[in-house]
């Protein structure tokens, strides 16, 4: 008898309660939202290029393929807030704005999917989205198979309009509902940005990525402020992170207005090391070519995407320079150098690899990785000698181990 049930036993206790195992963002996902750039403009008649519309999402999917973001990996198309109708349909069912969306939410994504792209959605957990459409509140499992049908790739689900004892029920109830449909749908949760202390285990076990700070804004404060949060919660953030589970700073804003070439490239660097997913919200219309190159760079979409998925953290913070560093496979590091301060002119830094955090092998390949240019074959007692721009210089670094780690 105990026998008999020996198997089963090991069965119960080896199997998780729940875990979400869709298989998805195994590396930071990538891709294009709506939101930092087109907001909520639902004004057709007189902004009919930049409204949200299916017309909007159509021409930037096309403009991933025709830009070579598609190549270089950037994959989800994605709506944001205000897609909706402002009534459920009869049957209790999501619809999208008719006018906006004449072909319907389906057709839309057929045509990303054609294009070899996913498509993404946005919702809300609560009544209303945070825009104030209808949300999903008490129709979680309609709406998940309602996207299901529709072919979503990818659900955003804000968290506005709920009561904050509700997002530890409802964002796992989704979670489970999603995984119902048996349609692979990457989940992205707003839920630790509406809580003061997120229980980041349980969050992981039900979302493929998170927000965990206030939405980024056009402007350097707003990016360094998310730059410095990630800084402040290094450990607990790294620790979390791992393929198919990803802190989410926000989106890039990188050929936006609002910051300098520097800061984009600031920004580009952190994400690559933070392990952030690579979400562009820029008009891919009419981006600058600096802005598209700095998006587009392999080498540092390679850091980013390392199959590892190890978070990288701050190892220090000074009044003028701030230092980064990620684990990458292979024991590669990367190592961002950034200045926070402003003008009025570059500074020149010295900083020997060790100091950086570079000390396990005996000598390392070190690379600029924008340019992908050789610095040279480093011991760690060596120093780098680098000049950083005000507000947002940085210097971007990759070394390998030398010997490679086999013959270490
Ligand atoms: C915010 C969210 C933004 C955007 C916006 C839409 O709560 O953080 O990323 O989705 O709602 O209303």
């Amino acid at each position: 008898m105990v026998l008999r049930l020996m198997p089963l036993l090991l069965l119960a206790l080896s199997k998780p309660t729940f875990s979400l195992d869709n298989g998805l963002a195994l590396t930071p996902p990538m891709g294009w939202m709506a939101w930092e750039r087109f907001r909520c403009n639902t004004d057709c008649l007189n902004d009919p290029d930049n409204c949200i519309s299916e017309k909007l999402i159509k021409a930037m999917a096309d403009k991933i393929v025709q830009g070579g973001y598609k190549d270089a990996g950037y994959q989800y198309v994605s709506i944001d807030d205000c897609w909706l109708a402002k009534e459920r349909d009869s049957n209790g069912k999501l619809q999208p704005d008719a006018a906006r969306f004449p072909s319907g939410i389906a057709a839309l994504a057929a045509y990303i999917h054609n294009l070899g792209l996913k498509f993404g959605i946005y919702e809300d957990i609560g009544t209303k989205t945070c825009a104030g459409y209808p949300g999903s509140y008490a129709n979680l499992e309609t709406d998940a198979q309602t996207f299901a049908d529709w072919g979503v790739d990818m659900l955003k689900l804000d968290g506005c309009y709920a009561n904050a004892s509700y997002y530890a029920y409802g964002y796992p109830a989704m979670s489970k509902a999603l995984n119902k449909t048996g349609r692979p749908i990457m989940y992205s949760c707003s839920w630790p940005a509406y809580i003061q202390t997120p229980p980041y285990d349980t969050i992981a076990k039900y979302c493929n990525i998170w927000r965990n700070y206030g939405d980024i804004q056009d402007n350097w404060s707003s990016v360094y402020s998310i730059i410095d949060h990630y800084g402040n919660n290094t450990d607990k953030f790294a620790e979390i992170a791992g393929p198919g589970q990803y802190n989410d700073p926000d989106e890039l804003i990188i050929g936006d207005f609002g910051i300098t070439y520097d800061q984009w490239r600031a920004q580009m660097a952190l994400w690559a090391i933070y392990a952030s997913p690579l979400i562009m919200s820029v008009d891919l219309r009419n981006i600058d070519p600096s802005a598209a190159k700095i998006l587009l760079n392999r080498n540092v979409i390679a850091v980013n995407q390392d199959p590892l998925g190890k978070q990288g953290r701050r190892v220090f913070k000074g009044t003028i320079i701030e230092t980064y560093i990620r684990e990458l496979k292979g024991n590669s590091m990367a190592v961002a150098l950034l200045r926070t301060t402003d003008g009025p002119t570059p500074v020149k830094i010295n900083r020997s690899l060790e100091d950086l955090g570079l000390s396990v092998a005996t000598s390392y390949d070190c690379y600029e990785v924008f340019e992908g240019s050789f610095i040279g074959t480093l011991s760690p007692k060596d120093d780098v000698s680098v000049w950083l721009n005000p507000s947002g210089g940085v210097y971007f670094m990759l070394c390998h181990p030398n010997p490679s780690p086999s013959n270490i």
